[in-house]
């Protein structure tokens, strides 16, 4: 069963926004299974690297469209990506020199990370670049 599922309330009413925080929700929750099925731990880190290295991707396109438009928030915001991709090194870190281990723990940290930042802190953003013509 799914850890996250996308609700339409997530939606930020930009479409490559909208579609980026899918394949973020479908990674924890591909991670999520991976955990139930007791994967090793080079499988683990690898599908942990994919979501991190998508989560990069993610937070350069939400930067750049910020930025490019002169959102005011935009330093505050990146500010919250910039310790979000710090925590996710260290927890890759960390699983790989074996002191922890993908736990439910940790899937509820990365679900209630995403959940709560995109009600919270990427919303805050969406009428804005609305205005600015970005949908
Ligand atoms: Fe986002
Ligand atoms: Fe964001």
């Amino acid at each position: 069963m799914a850890l996250l599922n996308w609700k339409n309330d997530y939606s930020v009413n930009i479409r490559e926004i909208d579609e980026q925080h899918k394949q973020l929700i479908n990674m924890i929750n591909e991670l999520h299974d991976a955990m139930l099925a007791k994967k090793g731990k080079e499988a683990l880190l690898s599908v942990l690297t994919k979501l991190a290295n998508y989560c990069a991707t993610h937070f350069a396109v939400e930067e750049k469209l910020m930025s490019g438009n002169g959102y005011p928030e935009y330093a505050d915001h990146k500010e919250v990506h910039n310790k979000m991709t710090a925590k996710v090194k260290a927890l890759m870190a960390d699983v790989q020199a074996g002191k922890t281990t993908i736990s439910i723990e940790v899937m509820n940290f990365l679900k209630n990370w995403l959940d709560k930042h995109i009600m919270g802190t990427d919303k805050k953003y969406s009428a804005f670049l609305n205005s600015k013509g970005v949908q």
